[in-house]
C-alpha cells in the first residue's frame, strides 16, 4: 500500500493519504531553532538543545503525536470545523482531502474540505530564533464564506523536556500575558533570559486570543474538539500559572474565489513578538526567507548530484540521504519522535560517524564536531561516551543552575568524566579517519596541528590527539592481542569487558591505515612507520585468532569462548567483524569473499541484512545485554541498518557490484513506498532497524532519522559505488556498480572547482578503470585538484 510519492523535481515527499501507518516526521530548522513535525502537523519546537530549552509541548508514547502546530478553520454560519492538518479534528477521508509535503526544513500542509480550499507551510528562517506558519485560505465556493481560523501551540512548561511530564512545580512559575496580535510566554515568572521568553504573533488584528491551553480546550476535551473553537470565540484569556497555549483567533469573510493570506510566528525572547510581528507583517519577508531555505539547500545539494539508471537510489543520495545525515550530525541521537529530549549533546562514535558524511556539504559543521570530539577525549586516549560539548568549549561560560534557570546545568568535572569502566571501546577510533576525511575534503591540512585541549586537562594537537586514540587501542588489548571489549564497541549490547572484540581491532588497523597516509602527506616518516608497525601487528592479531573456517569471530569473551562461531546454534555469524575484515584490509582475498558470502548465506534477507543470526535466545551475560533483547529486535538478530552499508563498502571493495545492489536495494527505504503498510516508517528515511525474521513483524521499520545509517548509506554509496573519492592531492573515481549498467554520470563540486564526471561501461564490468580524460586528455591514476572556480569534464572508462 502507498501512502504517497517523491517529487524528485521539488525535492518533496508528497503524502497524499494523511492516515500513514505511523506519524511521519520532518526537521525544520537549520541553525538553533528546530522542529521535529509529523505529517499531522504534531510535534515539538526546542532552542539550540531537544533536552533543555523545550519551546512547545509534546506527549511521547501516545498513540496520538500531539500536541502540535495547528491551525482550525472554522465556519462561522454552520458551526462546523476541521484543521489544515488531517489530525488532530481529522474528518473522514471521504468528505476531505489532505496532501502534505515533506520538504527540505519546510512542511506544507494541503486541506480541501467544503469548498474551502487552506494551506500552511512551517519553516525556520535562517538567522532568526523563530518558526514561521505561511496560512492561506481561500474560497473555492459559489457563495460568500465566513471562516474563522484559530492557531494552537501549547508552550512547554518547562525549558527542561522531562519536566513536562514530573515538575509540578514548573506549572506555578510559568505564565502568559496578551497585547496587540502577541502571547508572550514567561516561562520562569519574570526571568531575564532570553531563552525564558517564548512568544506567538499573528500578521492579522485577532478577534480573539487565549493563553490558557484549558480555556481553549475545555474540560474533558482534547485538541481534536476544542472548546474554543466549537464556539468560535477564544475566552481571551491570558494568565499566570497552569498549562499556557498560543491561540489568536481570526474571523474572514471571504467572497466566491477570494484568497486571505496570514502569517503566524513563534519564538523566542522577550519583548521580540511585536518586532517580528512587524517584520513578518510583510509577506515580502515571508517570502524571502523561504527562497533563502530554499538556496541553501540548492546550495548543500549541489555538492553531489548523481544520474544513474536507478532511480530510487538516486533519489535518496542526491536529496533525502544528505539531508537525514546532515540532520544527524547537527542534532546527535537526541530529538524525534523516539528520542524526544530526554538526553543532550553528542554521542562520541555516533558524531564522529555522522561527520564522515557531509564535509563537502557542511565543512564548518563537520569541523566544529571533529573539535567538540577532540575536546570530549581524554589524555589517556578514549573518548567520553555522552558529553555536552559546551562543557569543554572555552567560549562557553559556566553558569551555575540556580542563579539561572533557563541555563543547561553544569555538572561537576567528576560527573564529566568517566573512567575506563564507562569505556566503549570503539568510540575514538572512527574520529581519526573523519579527521582525515576533512582534511582531503578540505585541503585544511593545517588543521593537523591545531592544539586541542584534551577533557581532563593538558592540551596537544590534533595530530598527538589522534595517536593517543591508536596508543589507546595497541593498550587495552586481551590475551590474543585483540582489542578488548570494555563496556560495549559498536554494539551497544555486546558487553564483552574483559573479553575480546574482533570489529574493535579491524577499526584500530583501519584508522592506524587512515593515520599513516595521513603522516605521510605531512611528510613525518617515522611516524608513519611506527603505525604502519602497529596496523601489522594488529592485521597479523587479526589474521591469526579471528578466522573461523567461512567467516570471522565477532569476539572472545573473558572466558574465552567463541562469540560467532560456526560450534554455535545462537549468534553464529555477524555483520560487523566479517564487513569490517574486508574493509580494514585485514581479511586476504580468499577470506574476504568467504566471509562476504556467508553473510549473504546467513544474514540477507529481502529486507536487508540482519545484524547477526540465528538470534540470541539464551541469556549469557559473557555475551552482553544482546543476550536478553528480544529475538529479531534491534541488536538481537534484527536487520540493523548502520551496519548495512559497511557490507556496500566490502562488497565495491570486492568488485561484486551485482551484490552490493542487493544489499543495498533490500534495505532502501524509497523501495518500500508500495509497501509502506509493512514498512510502516517513512520511505524518505532510513530506520534505526527492521524488524528481522525471528520476528513476527518481519520487515516493519523503526526509528526513524536520527542513526548513522544515513551517514553510512551516504558514504558507502558516493565513495563506493559511484567511487568518488577525494584524497590529499587527488580526486579517485574507481566505481563499483551492477555490470548491466551502461553507466551514471556526477555531478562533484571539490576545493571550489567543478567535476562533471562521466562514467561509461561498455564492456559491462562491475569495476575497474581503463581509461581517465580530464579535460580531453588522458590521465594515470587520481584527478589532480584543478583551479578554484574552474569547470571541468572527467570521463572515466570501465572494463
Ligand atoms: O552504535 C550504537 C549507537 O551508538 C547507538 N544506537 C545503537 C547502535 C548499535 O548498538
Amino acid at each position: 500500500m502507498r501512502f504517497g510519492y517523491f517529487d524528485n523535481d521539488n525535492r518533496e515527499y508528497v503524502i497524499t493519504r494523511p492516515d500513514t501507518p505511523a506519524p511521519w516526521t520532518n526537521y525544520l530548522g537549520t541553525e538553533k531553532f528546530a522542529t521535529v513535525i509529523s505529517n499531522h502537523a504534531g510535534g515539538y519546537s526546542f532552542y539550540n538543545s531537544p533536552e533543555y530549552n523545550r519551546v512547545t509541548k509534546f506527549r511521547p508514547n501516545f498513540t496520538f503525536d500531539r500536541p502540535g502546530h495547528y491551525v482550525y478553520l472554522r465556519d462561522d454560519d454552520s458551526g462546523d470545523y476541521w484543521s489544515i492538518s488531517w489530525q488532530p479534528v481529522a474528518k473522514s477521508l471521504d468528505e476531505a482531502e489532505y496532501v502534505v509535503r515533506h520538504g527540505l526544513s519546510y512542511s506544507k500542509f494541503e486541506c480541501d474540505y467544503d469548498r474551502i480550499k487552506a494551506e500552511k507551510t512551517l519553516f525556520v528562517p535562517k538567522g532568526e530564533d523563530l518558526q514561521i506558519w505561511d496560512v492561506r485560505i481561500r474560497n473555492n465556493d459559489d457563495r460568500p464564506r465566513r471562516i474563522s481560523a484559530f492557531s494552537y501551540v501549547e508552550f512547554s512548561f518547562s525549558h527542561i523536556a522531562s519536566d513536562n511530564q514530573n515538575h509540578q512545580m514548573s506549572l506555578y512559575s510559568s505564565g502568559t500575558s496578551y497585547e496587540d496580535g502577541v502571547i508572550e510566554y514567561d516561562l520562569y515568572y519574570n526571568t531575564d533570559e532570553y531563552e525564558g521568553w517564548y512568544y506567538l504573533a499573528s500578521s492579522f488584528d485577532p478577534d480573539s486570543y487565549d493563553g490558557s491551553r484549558d480555556n481553549f480546550l475545555g474540560a474533558y476535551r482534547d485538541e481534536s474538539n476544542p472548546l474554543a473553537v466549537e464556539q468560535g470565540q477564544c475566552s481571551n484569556t491570558a494568565k499566570t500559572c497552569y498549562n499556557q497555549c498560543g491561540s489568536l483567533h481570526k474571523a474572514f469573510e471571504l467572497q466566491p474565489g477570494e484568497e486571505v493570506r496570514f502569517v503566524l510566528v513563534l519564538g523566542l525572547g522577550k519583548g521580540k513578538g511585536q518586532e517580528k510581528r512587524a517584520k513578518y507583517q510583510d509577506f515580502a519577508n515571508v517570502d524571502a526567507a523561504f527562497a533563502d531555505i530554499k538556496s541553501h539547500w540548492d546550495d548543500r545539494l549541489s555538492r553531489f548530484q548523481v544520474s544513474s539508471p536507478h532511480s530510487e537510489l538516486d533519489a535518496m543520495t542526491n536529496i533525502w540521504t544528505l539531508y537525514q545525515a546532515e540532520t544527524c550530525v547537527v542534532w546527535s541521537r537526541f530529538a524525534s519522535f523516539i528520542e524526544v529530549g530526554g538526553r543532550t549533546g553528542l554521542g562520541y562514535r555516533d558524531t564522529a560517524q555522522d561527520a564522515m558524511a557531509v564535509p563537502h556539504t557542511n565543512a564548518p559543521m563537520t569541523r566544529k564536531r571533529i573539535v567538540d570530539l577532540l575536546r570530549g577525549q581524554v589524555q589517556a586516549g578514549y573518548g567520553l561516551h555522552l558529553f555536552d560539548p559546551d562543557w569543554f568549549d572555552p567560549e562557553k561560560e559556566d553558569v551555575a543552575p540556580s542563579k539561572s534557570p533557563t541555563v543547561v546545568p553544569t555538572p561537576s568535572d567528576d560527573d564529566k568524566i568517566h573512567g575506563i569502566e564507562d569505556t566503549c571501546s570503539d568510540d575514538a577510533l572512527w574520529l581519526v579517519p573523519t579527521i582525515c576525511r576533512y582534511v582531503q575534503e578540505t585541503g585544511d591540512t593545517a588543521f593537523f596541528d591545531e592544539v586541542i585541549t584534551y577533557a581532563d586537562g593538558g592540551e596537544g594537537t590534533v595530530y598527538e590527539h589522534m595517536t593517543r586514540v591508536l596508543d589507546f587501542s595497541a593498550k587495552y588489548i586481551g590475551q590474543s592481542g585483540i582489542c578488548l571489549g570494555l563496556r560495549a564497541d559498536w554494539n551497544d549490547c555486546l558487553n564483552l569487558g574483559g573479553g575480546e572484540s574482533a570489529l574493535v581491532s579491524f577499526l584500530h588497523l583501519w584508522a592506524c591505515e587512515a593515520f599513516v597516509e595521513a603522516a605521510q602527506h605531512l611528510g613525518r616518516l617515522d611516524d608513519a612507520d611506527t603505525y604502519q608497525a602497529m596496523a601489522d601487528r594488529v592485521k597479523d592479531a587479526c589474521e591469526t585468532q579471528l578466522w573461523d573456517g567461512d567467516w570471522y569471530l565477532r569476539g572472545i569473551t573473558k572466558h574465552g569462548d567463541k562469540v560467532g562461531t560456526h560450534t554455535q546454534d545462537e549468534g553464529k555469524v555477524h555483520l560487523e567483524s566479517n564487513t569490517w575484515a574486508v574493509i580494514s584490509g585485514a581479511a586476504s582475498q580468499e577470506r574476504a569473499v568467504k566471509a562476504m558470502d556467508s553473510v549473504d548465506t546467513w544474514l540477507a534477507s529481502d529486507y536487508g541484512l540482519h545484524l547477526n543470526a540465528p538470534s540470541f535466545a539464551t541469556p549469557n551475560d559473557d555475551i552482553g545485554f544482546v543476550t536478553r533483547v528480544y529475538q529479531g529486535v534491534k541488536e538481537n538478530g534484527a536487520i540493523f541498518s548502520h551496519p548495512n552499508p559497511w557490507a556496500w563498502v566490502a562488497e565495491a571493495k570486492l568488485g561484486r557490484g551485482d551484490r552490493a545492489m542487493k544489499f543495498i536495494d533490500g534495505l532502501l527505504p524509497a523501495n518500500y513506498n508500495d509497501l509502506a503498510d509493512k514498512r510502516v516508517a517513512e520511505p524518505y528515511s532510513y530506520c534505526q532497524f527492521v524488524m528481522g525474521r525471528d520476528h513476527e513483524d518481519f520487515g516493519r521499520a523503526n526509528h526513524p532519522w536520527l542513526t548513522g545509517s544515513a551517514g553510512w548509506a551516504y558514504v558507502a554509496t558516493t565513495n563506493y559505488i559511484y567511487g568518488v573519492r577525494p584524497g590529499f592531492n587527488g580526486l579517485t573515481v574507481d566505481p563499483c556498480i551492477p555490470p548491466e549498467w551502461d553507466g551514471f554520470s556526477v555531478r562533484r563540486e571539490w576545493r571550489d572547482a567543478v567535476y562533471q564526471i562521466e562514467v561509461k561501461n561498455p564492456n559491462h564490468v562491475s569495476k575497474g578503470v581503463i581509461r581517465i580524460e580530464l579535460n580531453g586528455e588522458v590521465i594515470n591514476g587520481e584527478i589532480p585538484v584543478q583551479p578554484a572556480g574552474s569547470e571541468n569534464n572527467v570521463v572515466v572508462t570501465l572494463g
